[in-house]
C-alpha cells in the first residue's frame, strides 16, 4: 500500500518534470524562433535592391558566337517561347486591347510589318530592340548583296521598303495566315534610354532630332539654356516626353510604345523574342523559318558602352516621380511582355513632396482611350 503511494508519487514527479522540460523547451524556442525570423528578413533585406528581381532586367551587351547556337537544346527556348505567347495572349484580353476600336491602341496597325512572302515571315520593326540586325537580315532575304548593303549609303529602311511595301490590314492578314510572325521587344525603359541616346544625345548636326533637342532644351533647361551640354539632360528629355504624352502629341517611332506601333493584340504574333534572350530566340526562330543557310545570327548593335552602366547613370538622375510617370507611358508594354519597373524605381531620386510621387502614380494623359476598363 506505501510502495504503491511512494511509486505514484515518483510517477506523479516524472509526470510534473516532463512537464516542465517541455515547457521550459517551448518558452526558449519561441524567442529562438522570433530572432531567427528577424534575422532571416534582416538577412534577405539589403540583398533585395541589388538583384534586380528574378528576371535580369537588362540586357547584357554580348557577341554573338555561332558555335553556341548550334549545339543548343530548343525544346526548352520552344516552351518558353510558347509560354510567352499565351501570356500576351491572355494579358491582351485581360487588358481589353483585343478589341478593335478607332483609337490608337485598338485599331489595327499594319504600317510598320514587312512581310516576306518567299519565306513567309512576318515582323514589326520595333526600333532599338535589335532592329538594325534585323533590318541587315529582311534586306538579305529581299536579295541584296552582303557587299551591296555594306557599301551603299541609302539609310537599310529605305532599301527594305523599296522591296517590302507597307501592307494593307487585308494583305498582312492574308500573309499571317501561313507565316511565321514573330516580334523583338526590349525593358521599355531600356529601349527609351537606348532611343534617347541614338537620337538625342548623339543627334546628327542639323537633323531633325538636334533641332528637337534644341527646342527641348528651350523649354525644359532650368539654368540658362547656353550652359552644356549642348544636348538635353535625360531628366529634361524625360519632361518633355511626359508632356508631350499630356498634351496627346503623336510620338516618335523611336520611343513610340509597342502597344501602339505594332498594335501585337490584334494580330496573331507567334515569337516573342526578347533582347535579353535574343541569342536563344532568334537561333529557334531561324531554324523554325528555316533560314539557316540564309541568315547567320548576328548582333549588329551601334550603341557604345555597357548597357547595365548606363542605365545606371541616366536613371539615377531622374526622380522616382519621373520614372513612374514613364512607367505609366509605358504601361501596357509592361504588362503584355511581362517587365517590372524592379531595378529601376530604386535608381531615382527620392522625392521630398510626396505629392509629387502621389500625382505621378494617378497620372492621367489627355488620351482617354489609353484608360483600359480594369482602372
Ligand atoms: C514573368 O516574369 C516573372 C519574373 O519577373 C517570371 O517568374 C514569370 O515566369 C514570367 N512569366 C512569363 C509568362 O514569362
Ligand atoms: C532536349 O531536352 C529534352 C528535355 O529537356 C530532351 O527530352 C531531349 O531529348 C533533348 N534533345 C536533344 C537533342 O538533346
Ligand atoms: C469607327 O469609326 C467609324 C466612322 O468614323 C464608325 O463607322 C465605326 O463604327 C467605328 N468603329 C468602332 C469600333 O467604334
Ligand atoms: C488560311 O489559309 C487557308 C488556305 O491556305 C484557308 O483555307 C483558311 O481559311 C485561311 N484561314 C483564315 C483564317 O483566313
Amino acid at each position: 500500500m506505501r510502495l504503491r503511494k511512494i511509486k505514484r508519487t515518483q510517477a506523479n514527479g516524472w509526470r510534473i518534470a516532463r512537464r516542465c522540460v517541455i515547457f521550459f523547451t517551448v518558452i526558449c524556442l519561441v524567442p529562438v524562433f522570433l530572432v531567427f525570423m528577424v534575422a532571416t528578413d534582416h538577412y534577405i533585406r539589403p540583398v533585395r535592391p541589388l538583384s534586380f528581381g528574378i528576371r535580369k532586367p537588362f540586357t547584357e551587351d554580348r557577341i554573338l558566337t555561332p558555335h553556341v547556337l548550334k549545339n543548343k537544346n530548343m525544346s526548352m527556348v520552344a516552351r518558353r517561347l510558347d509560354f510567352r505567347r499565351r501570356y500576351l495572349k491572355k494579358t491582351c484580353n485581360v487588358l481589353g486591347l483585343d478589341r478593335p476600336g478607332n483609337d490608337s491602341l485598338h485599331k489595327p496597325n499594319p504600317w510598320e510589318y514587312l512581310v516576306n512572302d518567299k519565306h513567309h515571315l512576318v515582323w514589326c520593326n520595333v526600333f532599338k530592340a535589335a532592329s538594325t540586325s534585323w533590318m541587315y537580315n529582311f534586306n538579305i532575304l529581299a536579295g541584296y548583296s552582303p557587299k551591296f548593303l555594306r557599301n551603299s549609303r541609302t539609310p537599310p529602311m529605305t532599301l527594305a521598303r523599296q522591296k517590302y511595301g507597307r501592307p494593307t490590314l487585308e494583305t498582312l492578314q492574308k500573309a499571317l495566315n501561313g507565316s511565321l510572325s514573330f516580334l523583338i521587344v526590349r525593358h521599355p525603359l531600356e529601349r527609351l534610354l537606348s532611343a534617347y541616346r541614338d537620337k538625342i544625345q548623339y543627334a546628327v548636326p542639323g537633323s531633325v532630332h538636334r533641332k528637337l533637342g534644341k527646342e527641348i532644351i528651350r523649354k525644359y533647361r532650368k539654368k540658362a539654356a547656353h550652359e552644356a551640354p549642348i544636348y538635353p539632360t535625360y531628366p529634361e528629355f524625360v519632361d518633355w516626353l511626359v508632356s508631350s504624352v499630356r498634351n496627346g502629341q503623336t510620338l516618335d517611332m523611336h520611343w513610340t510604345p509597342i502597344v501602339e506601333f505594332c498594335t501585337p493584340c490584334m494580330f496573331n504574333i507567334q515569337i516573342v523574342a526578347h533582347t535579353e534572350t535574343l541569342e536563344e530566340d532568334q537561333a529557334y526562330l531561324i531554324k523554325r523559318a528555316g533560314l539557316e543557310s540564309v541568315i547567320k545570327p548576328q548582333w549588329k548593335n551601334a550603341g557604345k558602352g555597357s548597357t547595365t552602366a548606363q542605365i545606371f547613370k541616366h536613371y539615377s538622375q531622374l526622380t522616382r516621380s519621373q520614372i513612374l510617370q514613364l512607367y505609366h507611358i509605358y504601361r501596357f508594354d509592361f504588362e503584355l511582355f511581362n517587365y517590372s519597373l524592379n531595378g529601376y524605381l530604386e535608381l531615382g531620386k527620392p522625392e521630398s513632396d510626396p505629392s509629387k510621387l502621389l500625382a505621378a502614380i494617378t497620372m492621367r494623359d489627355n488620351n482617354p482611350n489609353s484608360v483600359p476598363q480594369i482602372y
